[in-house]
């Protein structure tokens, strides 16, 4: 089994069976060239500069943390619902971590100088009331950006593209609780009188063996979804059959867009 075989995962991360797979699979993610390149233009986006504070919600294991504050000077205060992330956190040298629900962010209004939420705000059960909380906490003149995959674009390419969709489907309606919630930032943004909104797509391409089976989780989703009952056992197999056999072909490909969202409160 994979790290993302409990609906919801990213979540309840406390209520895995496995929380340090969790914890794996972030730190995983980061060393991929895409990921890596989006979080670099995610911390360019928020402005920070030294003496100034700002807040990572959401923050996983802690390495955005980390590297806004060595590359700005900035203080950082990291939150994060799960204990066992703010454990990793504290453990890797991160100072200010509150075990924090982002639907109640434990801060004063106007509070930090930015704050932003990378690949979050899908999990949770009301991301539009956490995006409150994060424009209720950061000052007027402030950044806010946000950072979402939008699940409606996924793209994969196997030779059964109707087992293909099926596939896909289930991943927006069962993994994610909010997968197309990244699209509607923006105009939830404008809708609040923020200014400067800019919203920059960017699209992960996967074709290679090792993104497959080490980083992306797609190896596991079938078995998956047969276990938790939503695809026929047969229909598992042969969408793990066809993986192999595209994978092999050079036929594979899978996508999807995620939306950068950054703006400035007023
Ligand atoms: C996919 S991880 C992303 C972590 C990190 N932002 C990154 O870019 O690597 C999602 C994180 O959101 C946290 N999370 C989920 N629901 C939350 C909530 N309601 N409040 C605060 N954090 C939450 C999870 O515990 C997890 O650490």
């Amino acid at each position: 089994m994979g790290d993302f075989y409990v609906p919801h995962a990213f979540s309840h991360i406390d209520a895995h069976p496995d929380p340090v797979r969790l914890v794996n699979s972030l730190y995983r993610l980061r060393s991929e060239p895409f990921f890596a390149s989006y979080k670099q233009r995610l911390r360019e986006l928020l402005q920070a500069r030294p003496g100034q504070r700002f807040l990572d919600v959401g923050a996983g294991t802690g390495d955005a943390v980390r590297e806004l504050a060595a590359h700005t000077g900035a203080e950082v205060v990291a939150c994060d619902l799960s204990q066992t992330m703010c454990a990793e956190m504290k453990h890797a040298g991160v100072r200010q971590v509150a075990v924090a629900d982002s639907h109640r962010l434990p801060f004063k209004d106007a509070a930090f100088d930015g704050a932003w939420a990378d690949r979050v705000l899908q999990h949770v059960a009301d991301p539009g009331r956490a995006l409150g909380e994060m424009l209720r906490v950061v000052r007027p003149g402030g950044r806010i950006v946000v950072c979402d995959p939008d699940t409606a674009t996924q793209a994969l390419n196997i030779e059964d593209h109707r087992l293909a969709a099926k596939v896909l489907v289930l991943r927006q309606t069962t993994s994610i609780r909010h997968g197309t919630f990244a699209r509607r930032v923006p105009g939830l943004l404008t809708a609040r009188g923020l200014l400067d909104v800019e919203v920059e797509p960017r699209t992960l391409l996967v074709r290679d063996k090792h993104t497959v089976d080490g980083t992306m989780g797609i190896r596991d989703w079938a078995d998956t979804f047969a276990d938790l009952g939503h695809l026929d056992r047969s229909e598992a197999q042969r969408f793990n059959a066809l993986l192999d056999e595209a994978i092999e072909s050079g036929r594979f490909l899978y996508s999807v867009t995620y939306f950068l969202t950054s703006a400035t409160v007023r």
